[in-house]
C-alpha cells in the first residue's frame, strides 16, 4: 500500500483529483467507483474546477457508486443519489446513461445487486475506486465482520455508523439502518483503490488499516492484499502510524527509482 501523508484536507483532495486526472489522461473512458460523505466532497470540488478549466472531460467517463441507503428515493436530500447530483454530476458533462447507482428502493434487492455486479463487469471493471473509511474501519458500507469476499448486497449499519451519519439527518432515528453496498470482494477487483482520510477521529482506523493485521473486524485492512492501493491522509489521521517517516521518504523519492535505469 502506498501511504501519502499531506498537511491538510485541501492537499489530500488535490492529490486525489490529480491521481484521477492522470488515470483519465491514459484512458478517456475511465470507469470510476465513487463514494459519498465528507471526505469525498473536496475531491469533487477539485474535479469540477478541473472540468471547468479543461483538465478533464467526463464525456466518456462511467461511474459506479459504492452504496445507498435502503428506503430513500433518489430525490431524498439525504440519499446518496441526491448527494452525487448536487456535489458532482450536475456540474460536469457526464452522460446520465454512464452514471450507475444502487437504488434506495429497488423492487427486488437480490436481483438489483446481481444486475449491478453484472453492469460493473460489462463496463470492464472499475479502474479507480475512490473511498473514505469509517471510524470502525468500514469501506463502502461493509461494516466490521463483513465477509472479506462479499459482493454487492444489503447490509445493516452498526450503531456507531448510524450515530456518525446522523449529522446529515434531522435526528438519529431518521438514519436508515439498512443499506446496499458493493461488497469487499467487488472493491478488491478495482484496478486502483484510492482511499482518503483526514482528522484525528480516523487515526485509529488508519493505523489498523495500514499496520494492523488483516482481519474482517477491520474491513479496510483487506487493502493490504490489494496490489494497487494508495492511501492519502493528513498528519492527524496518520498520527498512530509507526512508519510515518518511512512513508514520507518513499513518496518524496519515488521518482528516483528511474535513476537506476540510466
Ligand atoms: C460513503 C461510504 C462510506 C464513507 C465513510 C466515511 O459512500 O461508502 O464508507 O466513505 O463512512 O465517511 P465520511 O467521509 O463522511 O467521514
Amino acid at each position: 500500500m502506498e501511504v501519502i501523508i499531506k498537511a491538510n484536507n485541501d492537499e489530500i483532495c488535490q492529490e486525489a483529483a490529480r491521481i484521477i486526472i492522470d488515470q483519465w489522461t491514459k484512458k478517456k473512458d475511465l470507469v470510476l467507483g465513487l463514494a459519498t460523505g465528507s471526505t469525498s466532497l473536496g475531491v469533487y470540488a477539485r474535479l469540477i474546477e478541473a472540468h471547468r478549466s479543461g483538465e478533464i472531460d467526463f464525456a466518456r467517463i462511467r461511474t459506479f457508486n459504492l452504496d445507498e441507503y435502503l428506503g430513500l428515493a433518489e430525490d431524498h436530500p439525504q440519499s446518496y443519489a441526491y448527494f452525487m447530483d448536487q456535489n458532482l454530476f450536475r456540474h460536469i458533462n457526464i452522460k446520465r446513461a454512464n452514471i450507475h447507482r444502487l437504488e434506495g428502493r429497488p423492487r427486488d434487492i437480490d436481483e438489483h445487486c446481481r444486475a449491478y455486479e453484472q453492469a460493473i463487469r460489462q463496463a470492464g471493471g472499475i479502474d479507480v475506486q475512490l473511498m473514505g473509511i469509517g471510524r470502525n474501519g468500514h469501506i463502502g458500507f461493509n461494516e466490521p465482520c463483513s465477509s472479506l469476499s462479499s459482493r454487492t448486497r444489503s447490509k445493516t449499519l452498526t450503531r456507531e455508523t448510524v450515530a456518525d451519519n446522523a449529522r446529515f439527518f434531522a435526528k438519529e432515528e431518521a438514519v436508515p439502518r439498512f443499506v446496499l453496498t458493493m461488497g469487499i470482494g467487488t472493491i478488491m477487483e478495482a484496478r486502483t483503490v484510492l482511499i482518503l482520510a483526514y482528522g484525528e477521529k480516523k487515526s485509529e482506523a488508519i493505523f489498523r488499516c495500514v499496520e494492523g493485521p488483516v482481519t474482517a473486524a477491520v474491513p479496510a485492512s483487506i487493502l493490504q492484499l490489494h496490489p494497487q492501493t494508495t492511501l492519502v491522509v493528513d498528519e492527524d489521521a496518520a498520527r498512530h502510524l509507526t512508519q510515518k517517516e518511512y512513508y514520507k521518504w518513499v513518496y518524496q523519492n519515488k521518482d528516483r527509482v528511474s535513476e537506476y535505469l540510466r
